[in-house]
């Protein structure tokens, strides 16, 4: 292998030694960062990741309410229980986990969560926010990106930056993201053809579609670094990116693994935000 690992479980153990020493500071002066979670219903997937992020509020001293609805609950119960979680001082950061039953909007469940508590990132006026460079809430894996990059002491500045995917919470926000550090930035997805001639420029290399398999060494330049986001899994039943990692590390500068590199920075970058959002009430 000639790529070097991009080891997230590392810098994110890292950030969350860190985060200690932060909540520490917060709790000195009388505040406790709060974070509430609301899970509707009994997806495993959904759960899984929900226990994960108690687990890491846990971790780090950040208080954690978990709020679980019924798969059947309405729109306006949820939009209410959203309404109380905003008006109250010791929540600083509200998450519902995406996705939401069929009778749910999620656009209005998104818009109801006050943008000051917003730590996923996915309010319209954070997004409005980042599209004009100022300080807002950043979605946690693209946020958790950039977070690796810093770490491994890769410039964004003038690279060229291609991101495979254009979904609400990763392609989108991402791409505006490396605009936003001065990277010049290609956006690709399922209509892009071919969309190797567009990969094989890219200096790093976003890849956030959802099929395995989908990048192999021919595709990338030699030494670009590979930032895999997917999470698929094989006929085997293992949990495996959406890049070839076998053959593309042979020929990568950089690459991330899956698991251990995208998703424990995602989850990282969530109690950054809840700090953020509790640092800004006694700042
Ligand atoms: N479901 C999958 N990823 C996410 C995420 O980042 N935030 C929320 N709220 N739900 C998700």
């Amino acid at each position: 292998m000639t790529a070097k690992l991009i080891d997230g479980k590392a810098i994110a153990a890292a950030k969350r030694l860190n985060m200690k020493t932060r909540v520490s500071q917060l709790r000195s002066e009388g505040l406790l960062p709060g974070l509430a979670v609301v899970l509707v219903g009994e997806n495993p997937a959904s759960k899984s990741y929900v226990k994960g992020k108690i687990r890491d509020c846990e971790e780090v001293g950040i208080h954690s309410e978990l709020i679980r609805l019924p798969e059947s609950v309405s729109e306006k119960e949820l939009l209410d229980k959203i309404s109380l979680l905003n008006q109250r001082d010791e929540i600083h950061g509200i998450l519902v986990q995406l996705p939401l039953p069929k009778q749910i909007s999620e656009e209005k469940v998104i818009q109801a969560i006050s943008p000051e508590k917003d730590v996923d990132g996915f309010h319209p006026v954070n997004l409005g926010r980042m599209m004009t460079n100022q300080d807002c809430f950043v979605p946690c894996t693209p946020a958790g990106i950039m977070e690796m990059l810093k770490a491994i002491n890769v410039s964004v500045t003038g690279k060229h930056a291609v991101i495979v995917g254009r979904s609400h919470i990763v392609g989108k926000p991402a791409s505006q993201l490396f605009l936003n550090h001065s990277a010049t930035v290609t956006i690709c997805h399922s209509k892009t053809n071919p969309l190797s001639n567009y990969t094989k420029q890219a200096d790093i290399l976003v890849v956030a579609v959802g099929h395995s398999d989908l990048i192999h060494a021919e595709d990338i330049k030699p030494g670009a670094v590979v930032i895999d986001v997917g999470m698929n899994r094989n006929s085997e039943g293992k949990l495996v990116g959406d890049v070839a990692f076998d053959e593309v590390c042979q020929k990568a500068g950089f690459i991330t693994p899956v698991p251990g590199g995208v998703g424990p920075m995602t989850r990282v970058m969530l109690l950054e935000n809840t700090l953020k959002a509790a640092e800004k009430i006694v700042k």
